[in-house]
Protein backbone atom coordinates (compact mmCIF):
# COMPACT_ATOMS: atom_id res chain seq x y z
CA UNK A 1 0.00 0.00 0.00
CA UNK A 2 1.49 3.69 -0.72
CA UNK A 3 2.39 5.43 2.04
CA UNK A 4 1.26 8.94 1.03
CA UNK A 5 -2.09 7.59 1.09
CA UNK A 6 -4.62 9.68 3.58
CA UNK A 7 -7.96 9.27 4.10
CA UNK A 8 -9.36 12.42 5.63
CA UNK A 9 -11.24 11.46 9.16
CA UNK A 10 -14.67 13.31 8.25
CA UNK A 11 -15.10 10.66 5.48
CA UNK A 12 -14.77 7.74 8.17
CA UNK A 13 -16.60 9.23 10.64
CA UNK A 14 -19.48 10.26 8.41
CA UNK A 15 -19.71 6.83 6.56
CA UNK A 16 -19.96 5.18 10.09
CA UNK A 17 -23.43 7.28 11.01
CA UNK A 18 -24.77 7.41 7.69
CA UNK A 19 -28.43 6.10 7.13
CA UNK A 20 -28.15 6.01 3.12
CA UNK A 21 -24.70 6.15 1.20
CA UNK A 22 -24.92 6.77 -2.29
CA UNK A 23 -22.23 6.17 -4.85
CA UNK A 24 -21.54 7.14 -8.53
CA UNK A 25 -19.45 5.34 -10.40
CA UNK A 26 -17.45 5.68 -13.92
CA UNK A 27 -14.56 3.68 -15.99
CA UNK A 28 -11.85 4.21 -13.69
CA UNK A 29 -13.44 1.98 -11.11
CA UNK A 30 -13.06 -0.76 -13.84
CA UNK A 31 -9.23 0.44 -14.75
CA UNK A 32 -7.67 -1.59 -12.56
CA UNK A 33 -9.45 -4.75 -14.03
CA UNK A 34 -7.95 -4.14 -17.33
CA UNK A 35 -10.90 -2.30 -18.96
CA UNK A 36 -10.37 1.15 -20.54
CA UNK A 37 -11.75 4.57 -19.75
CA UNK A 38 -12.61 6.64 -22.03
CA UNK A 39 -11.17 10.49 -22.04
CA UNK A 40 -7.67 9.54 -20.31
CA UNK A 41 -5.09 10.97 -22.55
CA UNK A 42 -3.09 7.82 -23.96
CA UNK A 43 -5.20 5.16 -22.85
CA UNK A 44 -8.91 6.40 -23.20
CA UNK A 45 -11.15 4.88 -25.97
CA UNK A 46 -12.10 8.32 -27.23
CA UNK A 47 -8.42 9.29 -27.44
CA UNK A 48 -8.45 6.53 -30.30
CA UNK A 49 -11.63 6.24 -31.20
CA UNK A 50 -14.31 8.61 -32.65
CA UNK A 51 -17.78 8.65 -30.43
CA UNK A 52 -19.68 9.85 -33.19
CA UNK A 53 -19.16 7.26 -35.62
CA UNK A 54 -18.91 4.70 -33.10
CA UNK A 55 -21.67 5.34 -30.36
CA UNK A 56 -24.63 7.42 -31.83
CA UNK A 57 -27.59 6.21 -33.45
CA UNK A 58 -26.73 7.56 -36.72
CA UNK A 59 -23.35 6.26 -36.88
CA UNK A 60 -25.00 2.68 -36.63
CA UNK A 61 -27.55 3.45 -39.43
CA UNK A 62 -24.62 4.58 -41.28
CA UNK A 63 -22.56 1.77 -40.62
CA UNK A 64 -23.81 -0.98 -38.44
CA UNK A 65 -21.10 -3.49 -38.98
CA UNK A 66 -17.98 -1.10 -37.93
CA UNK A 67 -20.18 -0.35 -35.10
CA UNK A 68 -21.69 -4.67 -33.99
CA UNK A 69 -17.54 -5.15 -34.41
CA UNK A 70 -16.27 -2.47 -32.37
CA UNK A 71 -18.72 -3.20 -29.90
CA UNK A 72 -17.73 -6.86 -30.12
CA UNK A 73 -14.47 -6.13 -29.58
CA UNK A 74 -15.27 -4.42 -26.33
CA UNK A 75 -17.99 -7.12 -25.29
CA UNK A 76 -15.06 -9.43 -25.30
CA UNK A 77 -12.60 -7.63 -23.27
CA UNK A 78 -14.79 -6.96 -20.75
CA UNK A 79 -16.12 -11.18 -20.81
CA UNK A 80 -12.26 -11.55 -19.86
CA UNK A 81 -12.32 -9.13 -16.92
CA UNK A 82 -12.90 -9.68 -13.81
CA UNK A 83 -14.33 -7.66 -10.65
CA UNK A 84 -10.61 -6.05 -8.74
CA UNK A 85 -10.73 -5.05 -4.78
CA UNK A 86 -12.51 -1.59 -5.51
CA UNK A 87 -15.77 -3.24 -6.77
CA UNK A 88 -15.51 -5.96 -3.87
CA UNK A 89 -15.28 -3.46 -1.21
CA UNK A 90 -18.35 -1.51 -2.86
CA UNK A 91 -20.44 -5.00 -2.27
CA UNK A 92 -18.45 -5.61 1.18
CA UNK A 93 -19.74 -1.93 2.22
CA UNK A 94 -23.65 -2.50 0.76
CA UNK A 95 -23.88 -4.81 3.74
CA UNK A 96 -22.40 -2.40 6.46
CA UNK A 97 -24.53 0.94 5.92
CA UNK A 98 -28.38 0.84 6.49
CA UNK A 99 -28.82 1.65 2.82
CA UNK A 100 -26.27 1.96 0.05
CA UNK A 101 -27.78 3.00 -3.67
CA UNK A 102 -24.42 2.00 -6.20
CA UNK A 103 -25.12 4.17 -9.08
CA UNK A 104 -22.92 3.31 -12.27
CA UNK A 105 -22.41 4.83 -15.83
CA UNK A 106 -20.70 1.21 -16.68
CA UNK A 107 -21.66 -1.16 -19.15
CA UNK A 108 -19.13 -4.08 -17.80
CA UNK A 109 -21.53 -5.76 -15.28
CA UNK A 110 -18.55 -5.88 -13.33
CA UNK A 111 -20.25 -4.75 -9.78
CA UNK A 112 -22.71 -7.37 -10.10
CA UNK A 113 -20.05 -9.94 -10.98
CA UNK A 114 -18.48 -8.37 -7.41
CA UNK A 115 -21.93 -9.24 -5.49
CA UNK A 116 -23.33 -5.50 -6.03
CA UNK A 117 -27.28 -5.92 -6.09
CA UNK A 118 -30.05 -3.67 -7.44
CA UNK A 119 -27.17 -1.39 -9.53
CA UNK A 120 -28.62 0.94 -11.28
CA UNK A 121 -27.05 0.80 -14.49
CA UNK A 122 -27.32 4.30 -16.68
CA UNK A 123 -26.32 3.80 -19.54
CA UNK A 124 -26.96 -0.02 -20.11
CA UNK A 125 -25.52 -3.05 -20.36
CA UNK A 126 -22.57 -4.08 -23.17
CA UNK A 127 -23.43 -8.08 -22.63
CA UNK A 128 -26.93 -7.28 -23.40
CA UNK A 129 -28.27 -7.70 -26.84
CA UNK A 130 -31.88 -5.82 -28.09
CA UNK A 131 -32.86 -4.97 -31.41
CA UNK A 132 -32.21 -1.61 -33.03
CA UNK A 133 -36.47 -1.47 -33.86
CA UNK A 134 -38.26 -3.05 -31.39
CA UNK A 135 -35.70 -3.38 -28.63
CA UNK A 136 -36.53 -7.30 -28.38
CA UNK A 137 -33.83 -8.16 -25.93
CA UNK A 138 -32.22 -11.61 -27.21
CA UNK A 139 -29.62 -13.85 -26.05
CA UNK A 140 -28.60 -15.91 -28.88
CA UNK A 141 -29.27 -15.69 -32.89
CA UNK A 142 -27.98 -17.76 -35.81
CA UNK A 143 -24.91 -17.79 -36.95
CA UNK A 144 -24.87 -16.19 -40.32
CA UNK A 145 -23.23 -14.17 -42.75
CA UNK A 146 -25.39 -11.32 -41.43
CA UNK A 147 -23.31 -8.70 -39.66
CA UNK A 148 -24.83 -7.42 -37.30
CA UNK A 149 -27.33 -10.72 -37.48
CA UNK A 150 -30.84 -9.80 -37.29
CA UNK A 151 -33.45 -10.17 -34.77
CA UNK A 152 -35.38 -13.40 -34.79
CA UNK A 153 -38.60 -11.58 -33.80
CA UNK A 154 -38.58 -9.01 -36.00
CA UNK A 155 -36.08 -8.36 -38.28
CA UNK A 156 -34.11 -5.33 -36.68
CA UNK A 157 -30.72 -5.05 -36.96
CA UNK A 158 -29.26 -6.19 -33.12
CA UNK A 159 -27.33 -3.65 -31.53
CA UNK A 160 -25.83 -3.89 -28.03
CA UNK A 161 -27.86 -2.73 -25.11
CA UNK A 162 -26.04 0.14 -24.29
CA UNK A 163 -26.71 4.22 -24.41
CA UNK A 164 -25.19 5.73 -27.47
CA UNK A 165 -24.56 9.51 -27.15
CA UNK A 166 -28.21 11.68 -28.35
CA UNK A 167 -30.39 8.57 -26.78
CA UNK A 168 -32.46 8.86 -23.30
CA UNK A 169 -31.14 6.96 -20.47
CA UNK A 170 -33.35 4.43 -19.32
CA UNK A 171 -36.20 6.59 -17.35
CA UNK A 172 -36.50 4.26 -14.78
CA UNK A 173 -32.76 4.11 -13.48
CA UNK A 174 -32.33 7.81 -13.96
CA UNK A 175 -35.30 8.72 -12.23
CA UNK A 176 -33.97 5.92 -8.94
CA UNK A 177 -30.81 7.87 -9.68
CA UNK A 178 -31.88 11.39 -8.85
CA UNK A 179 -33.82 10.31 -5.28
CA UNK A 180 -31.13 8.96 -4.32
CA UNK A 181 -28.39 11.47 -4.91
CA UNK A 182 -31.06 13.96 -3.39
CA UNK A 183 -31.67 11.77 -0.06
CA UNK A 184 -28.08 10.42 0.58
CA UNK A 185 -25.94 11.65 3.40
CA UNK A 186 -22.85 10.99 2.01
CA UNK A 187 -22.52 11.07 -1.84
CA UNK A 188 -18.86 9.15 -3.28
CA UNK A 189 -17.95 10.09 -6.92
CA UNK A 190 -15.51 7.38 -8.17
CA UNK A 191 -13.65 7.36 -11.24
CA UNK A 192 -15.51 9.39 -13.30
CA UNK A 193 -14.45 12.82 -15.43
CA UNK A 194 -18.00 14.14 -14.79
CA UNK A 195 -18.21 15.43 -18.02
CA UNK A 196 -21.29 13.19 -19.11
CA UNK A 197 -24.81 14.43 -18.46
CA UNK A 198 -27.30 13.62 -16.91
CA UNK A 199 -24.73 11.37 -14.76
CA UNK A 200 -22.53 14.47 -13.52
CA UNK A 201 -25.87 16.18 -12.39
CA UNK A 202 -26.28 13.83 -9.80
CA UNK A 203 -23.39 15.16 -7.30
CA UNK A 204 -24.69 18.46 -7.29
CA UNK A 205 -28.26 17.24 -6.20
CA UNK A 206 -26.16 15.40 -2.82
CA UNK A 207 -24.66 18.91 -2.20
CA UNK A 208 -27.91 20.85 -2.87
CA UNK A 209 -29.59 18.57 -0.47
CA UNK A 210 -26.97 19.11 2.03
CA UNK A 211 -24.86 15.33 1.45
CA UNK A 212 -21.35 15.23 2.31
CA UNK A 213 -19.61 15.18 -1.31
CA UNK A 214 -16.77 12.79 -1.30
CA UNK A 215 -14.58 12.49 -4.88
CA UNK A 216 -11.80 9.50 -5.29
CA UNK A 217 -10.07 9.72 -8.34
CA UNK A 218 -6.14 9.88 -9.66
CA UNK A 219 -6.69 13.18 -11.19
CA UNK A 220 -8.80 16.37 -10.64
CA UNK A 221 -11.93 16.45 -12.59
CA UNK A 222 -15.09 18.87 -13.44
CA UNK A 223 -16.17 17.63 -10.23
CA UNK A 224 -13.34 18.33 -7.82
CA UNK A 225 -14.21 22.06 -7.51
CA UNK A 226 -17.36 20.90 -5.59
CA UNK A 227 -15.91 18.35 -3.86
CA UNK A 228 -16.00 18.23 0.08
CA UNK A 229 -13.67 15.82 0.23
CA UNK A 230 -10.53 14.05 -2.17
CA UNK A 231 -9.85 10.35 -1.52
CA UNK A 232 -6.71 11.05 -4.23
CA UNK A 233 -5.65 7.62 -5.38
CA UNK A 234 -6.81 4.27 -7.70
CA UNK A 235 -9.93 2.95 -6.47
CA UNK A 236 -8.42 -0.51 -5.99
CA UNK A 237 -6.37 0.87 -3.38
CA UNK A 238 -8.59 3.33 -1.64
CA UNK A 239 -12.20 1.84 -1.43
CA UNK A 240 -11.37 -1.42 0.37
CA UNK A 241 -8.61 0.72 2.57
CA UNK A 242 -11.94 2.95 3.38
CA UNK A 243 -14.29 0.51 4.06
CA UNK A 244 -11.66 -1.26 6.78
CA UNK A 245 -10.98 1.95 8.62
CA UNK A 246 -14.37 2.41 9.07
CA UNK A 247 -15.57 -0.93 10.17
CA UNK A 248 -13.20 -3.09 10.85
CA UNK A 249 -12.07 -1.79 14.67
P1 LIG B 1 -13.86 8.86 -18.29
O1 LIG B 1 -12.90 8.12 -19.15
O2 LIG B 1 -14.39 10.15 -18.80
O3 LIG B 1 -13.16 9.14 -16.87
C1 LIG B 1 -12.51 8.12 -16.16
C2 LIG B 1 -12.02 8.69 -14.84
O4 LIG B 1 -11.46 7.63 -14.10
C3 LIG B 1 -10.93 9.76 -14.99
O5 LIG B 1 -11.28 10.90 -14.22
C4 LIG B 1 -9.67 9.08 -14.43
O6 LIG B 1 -8.80 9.98 -13.77
C5 LIG B 1 -10.29 8.10 -13.44
N1 LIG B 1 -9.47 6.92 -13.11
C6 LIG B 1 -8.53 6.29 -13.86
N2 LIG B 1 -8.02 5.24 -13.22
C7 LIG B 1 -8.64 5.18 -12.01
C8 LIG B 1 -8.56 4.31 -10.89
N3 LIG B 1 -7.72 3.26 -10.87
N4 LIG B 1 -9.36 4.55 -9.82
C9 LIG B 1 -10.21 5.61 -9.83
N5 LIG B 1 -10.34 6.47 -10.86
C10 LIG B 1 -9.57 6.26 -11.94
O7 LIG B 1 -15.04 7.85 -17.92
P2 LIG B 1 -16.52 8.17 -17.37
O8 LIG B 1 -16.52 9.37 -16.51
O9 LIG B 1 -17.04 6.90 -16.83
O10 LIG B 1 -20.77 6.76 -21.86
O11 LIG B 1 -17.27 8.48 -18.71
C11 LIG B 1 -18.65 8.74 -18.68
C12 LIG B 1 -19.31 8.19 -19.92
O12 LIG B 1 -18.64 8.69 -21.07
C13 LIG B 1 -19.22 6.68 -20.07
O13 LIG B 1 -20.22 6.00 -19.36
C14 LIG B 1 -19.40 6.50 -21.55
C15 LIG B 1 -18.52 7.61 -22.06
O14 LIG B 1 -18.83 8.12 -23.30
C16 LIG B 1 -21.42 5.92 -22.70
O15 LIG B 1 -20.88 4.96 -23.22
C17 LIG B 1 -22.85 6.26 -22.89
Amino acid sequence: MSPEIIIPDSVIQKLKTARHVTVLTGAGISAESGVPTFREAQTGLWAKYDPQELATPQAFRRNPKLVWDWYSWRRELVRQAKPNPGHFALAKLANLVPKLTLITQNVDGLHQQAGSKNVICLHGNITETKCYTNSHFVESWPDGEDVPPKCPMCGSLLRPNVVWFGENLPGDALSTAVQASQTCDIFFSIGTSGLVHPAALLPMYAIENGALLVELNPQPTQLTHYAHELLTGAAGELLPLLVERAFDS
